[in-house]
């Protein structure tokens, strides 16, 4: 068997997955069509022979993502963007995903709390009866706006507690540190949500923000966090931890020309709980396989590691122990 046979044959689980990184240009306008809208600049420069977005970095990845999400008003909009992306994630043998949510982005822009919620809600529960998948929620707060904002969201969620698994904390990381929402993660931690942070490949502070959500938030995870190699004494907290890393190749290449495949396999190979995920699959045209893919056809990766990355995932995924024993 081919090593892409191997790839797609695997039980997979992906931890680190924005669901308004799955909304596919087709898509933006056909909810732009439906709600009477404009279509969004970004979509309607697309020309059909390109293959997609071009992006220098994280910025100019932001620049697109966050407009795009105009289009997104009722909860059949939010349900209909879930149940897209849990199908194709069904399509490439995902069984489990833990799905981050940008309540903020909504919010801001006038849609209700419950409306994302509800609509985001209704995929899983569809995909649970339907596809036999499994699915949570992450709500992350959004790190270039206040702490205080960050506040008022987590109280907003609570009465839907039992709906969201855990909390992270995305967007654009120049000069939005970590220990800037210690406040809102304790909290979060009081009210027995777990918790995880975006540290992104290449920031200025690397390596102190990855230092902040160990020792200052106490973090479940880290999303990316693939910078740590750099620093000896955190790669063995994390070891000693058990704390996995959600890494995306594939994103790396598009916002930083630089996949990190070496760092990510010595992490691998070092007994770090590291896992690949595709992050942004619509913008950075890679889902869970590609992202495999990637691993194999650009580093020596064995067949062997490629299993014990997604035993990886179910072993750092946030289930409960019964769920995980039978996903093992
Ligand atoms: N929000 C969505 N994708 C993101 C990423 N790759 N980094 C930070 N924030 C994000
Ligand atoms: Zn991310």
């Amino acid at each position: 068997t081919s090593t892409s046979s191997v790839i797609a044959g695997l039980p997979k689980a992906e931890l680190h997955l924005h669901i308004e990184g799955t909304l596919e240009p087709a898509l933006v306008r056909q909810l732009a069509s439906r709600n009477k809208i404009p279509i969004p600049a970004a979509i309607s420069s697309l020309t059909s022979t390109s293959s997609g977005y071009t992006f220098n970095d994280l910025t100019s990845f932001l620049a697109v993502y966050y407009p795009n999400m105009a289009v997104l008003l009722t909860s059949t909009d939010f349900s209909d963007m879930a149940y897209a992306y849990l199908t194709k994630a069904h399509s490439q043998n995902v069984v489990h995903a833990e799905i981050f949510f940008d309540p903020q982005a909504h919010t801001s822009r006038g849609v209700p709390f419950s409306t994302v919620l509800a609509g985001l809600r209704q995929a899983i529960i569809k995909a649970e009866r339907e596809l036999g998948m499994s699915a949570s929620l992450i709500m992350c707060f959004l790190r270039d706006m206040s702490p205080e904002f960050a506040m008022a969201t987590l109280t907003e969620a609570l009465p839907y507690k039992d709906y969201i698994v855990g909390v992270g904390l995305d967007s654009d990381e120049r000069q939005n540190p970590p220990a800037k929402f210690a406040a809102v993660f304790a909290r979060a931690r009081q009210e027995g949500w777990l918790v995880t942070c975006h540290c992104d490949i290449d920031q200025q502070d690397s390596i102190e923000h990855i230092r902040q959500v160990l020792t200052e938030i106490q973090v479940d995870r880290i999303d990316h966090g693939t910078n740590i190699i750099e620093d000896p004494s955190l790669v063995q907290l994390v070891k000693e931890r058990g704390i996995g890393l959600t890494c995306c190749p594939v994103s790396n290449s598009v916002v930083t020309e630089d996949f990190k495949g070496k760092e990510i396999l010595q992490l691998l190979r070092t007994g770090v709980k590291v896992t690949v995920n595709s992050d942004d699959p619509a913008y950075f045209r890679g889902y869970m396989n590609e992202n495999l893919t990637k691993m194999a056809e650009e580093t020596d990766i064995t067949r062997e590691e490629i299993v014990q990355l997604q035993r990886n995932a179910f072993e750092v995924a946030w289930i409960s122990e019964r769920k995980r024993e039978g996903f093992l």
